[in-house]
């Protein structure tokens, strides 16, 4: 069936692309994957209404999905399939990029979502589940693919996956397709529960079944770092200590806690955001060039420079970390309560809302440049960026005395501009040799004249096609999580006594900006 026109980046024939933009021209169309069922474990949690039905209906309207496909939605709630479906037409309605859900389209879609109710331990509601995937095969063709997307609590990772065994839709009892577990993060909640996680899973899928979420890696300008990188020569050169002074990696968000307060109170910054997204960042900035773009040759050069960052002992932590939490402030010029004034916060709670962490990587290329990392909530601005700054000149022949030669600094930006911006000293033009920095300025949207899809999207299609470039490798996840334990063990072991530390809608903790001037360096303004 022909797609509706939609406001989305449709695939567009060669000729017509070249036409509007010359930029685009000759790039691949669509890539489908084989027919398949997607089951969304969780399905009446906010992930997947707000991003992951969206995701699915716009990957439908942008003709990415198969022609055939099936969705079933697995979760506590008891629903029937028609009350499931007008659940997900207010989702598609509410969230969607593309507006609200069309017909004759949208009827298409919803005639392929079914639903089954259930507990993730209850054997009945799963041999259900097989039934509906059966009966999908053969009413919808799927062929026996099938994606399973676990989007729940971590807690119930486990059982949900020994369920499907039992009930015979592991992997290895499968007579014809494939199947392909999808894991969101958090994976584990510290080291031991993650590879107690990864023990149980592992027993029924194989690594090469599992894809492990970082929505980070499913944003177009973070998949931009290894092109900037390595479809470059100019680069490469100065990556390294001789022309590096230091690395700053930022993921700065504005909102609070959003109503999770009750999963984020037993997380914090430091598990939710740097143990995950921004060691992924870091990865991708300082690893080595992989020989091919397969999946596992990029996976292996992350796992090696994760595996060479130095381990912060617990005794050093409070040196080489700073953590905070915002009481009230303003964001955007409107009052927001503190922290422990959120819902579902305990009112003396000592969560950290904000981590910035200073790593070292021990190899030729990187040794003695501090990559420091910060993430924290209600900070001044939203923004997300990698900053490689480098090393100043080293010997001054112009410029007047007045004038600030700046060091000059590289940064991806990841949201929520997108791009590439390269800060570097020119001569004001004048008869005088006055030099000022300026800014050169590259943005996706402009550059390419296209809209990003949202990280979901790229991810979900990717997983439904078996390519699992952007997913994170068991071996990752573990050396992230041997990273952050001696801090997360420092910190829970040693007692705050002054948060709230920032005011909400500033640029965080003074113990963070300390970090950084007892190096002689600062942060880059939020
Ligand atoms: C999630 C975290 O993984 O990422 C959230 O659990 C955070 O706490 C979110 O808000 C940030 O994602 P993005 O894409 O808005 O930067």
């Amino acid at each position: 069936m022909a797609a509706e026109a939609g406001t989305i980046a449709r695939p567009l024939t060669t000729s017509s692309v070249a036409a509007a933009n010359p930029l685009r021209a000759g790039l691949a169309s669509s890539r489908i994957s084989d027919p398949c069922n997607v089951v969304f474990f969780g399905a009446s949690g906010d992930l997947v209404k707000r991003m992951l039905i969206p995701a699915m209906y716009n990957l439908r309207l942008g003709d990415v999905l198969p022609t055939n496909f099936g969705i079933i939605g697995f979760a506590r709630s008891a629903n029937s399939n028609d009350e499931f479906r007008a659940q997900m037409k207010e989702a598609v309605d509410t969230y969607s990029r593309s507006g609200e859900a069309r017909d004759p389209l949208w009827t298409d879609f919803a005639n392929r979502i079914s639903y089954v109710s259930g507990d993730f331990d209850d054997r009945e509601a799963f041999t259900r589940l097989r039934a509906a995937l059966e009966e999908n095969d053969q009413k919808l063709g799927t062929q026996g693919n099938r994606l399973f997307y676990l989007s729940t609590p971590p807690s119930v990772f486990g059982k949900i996956v020994a369920q499907l065994a039992v009930v015979g839709l592991g992997p290895k009892d499968q007579a014809t397709g494939w199947s392909r577990i999808v894991i969101e993060k958090p994976f584990g909640t510290d080291l031991e529960s993650a590879r107690a996680l990864q023990s149980e899973v592992g027993k029924v899928f194989e690594e090469k079944r599992i894809y492990r979420i970082d929505h980070y890696l499913g944003k177009e300008p973070v998949q931009d770092i290894m092109a900037l990188r390595f479809a470059n020569v100019i680069f490469e050169p100065i990556w390294n200590r001789r022309y590096v002074d230091c690395i700053q990696i930022t993921a700065a968000e504005t909102v609070g806690v959003e109503g999770r307060g009750g999963y984020y109170d037993s997380a914090g910054a430091l598990r939710d955001m740097i143990q995950n997204h921004v060691i992924n960042l870091l990865a991708l900035v300082a690893m080595e060039p992989p020989i091919s773009p397969n999946a596992d040759h990029i996976r292996d050069e992350k796992f090696k420079v994760l595996s060479a960052l130095r381990p912060i002992s617990v005794d050093h932590v409070p040196k080489m970390t700073a953590r905070g939490q915002y009481g009230p402030g303003l964001i955007e010029g409107k009052p927001v309560p503190g922290y422990r004034e959120e819902s579902s916060v305990a009112p003396d709670s000592t969560t950290e809302t904000y981590a910035s962490v200073k790593f070292f990587i021990d190899n030729w290329r990187w040794a003695d440049v501090p990559f420091y990392l910060r993430s924290g909530k209600r900070l001044a601005r939203k923004t997300s960026e990698i900053a490689v700054m480098f090393r100043g000149i080293p010997h001054r022949i112009f410029g007047e005395s007045g004038d600030q030669i700046e060091t000059n600094t590289l940064v991806m930006k990841i949201q929520p501009e997108e791009g590439v911006s390269l800060r570097f000293n020119a001569k004001v033009p004048g008869p005088k040799m006055h030099i000022r920095a300026v800014t050169m300025d590259f943005n996706y949207g402009t550059g390419f004249g296209v809209v990003s899809a949202p990280a979901y999207e790229r991810l979900i299609s990717d997983a439904m096609r078996g390519d699992a470039t952007l997913f994170t490798r068991w071996d990752a996840v573990e050396a992230a999580w041997e990273a952050v334990t001696p801090i997360m063990q420092r910190w829970s072991e040693s007692r705050v006594v002054d948060f709230p530390n920032y005011l909400a809608g500033s640029q965080g903790p003074q113990s963070a900006d300390a970090l950084l001037i007892a190096d002689g360096r600062e942060w880059r303004r939020i």
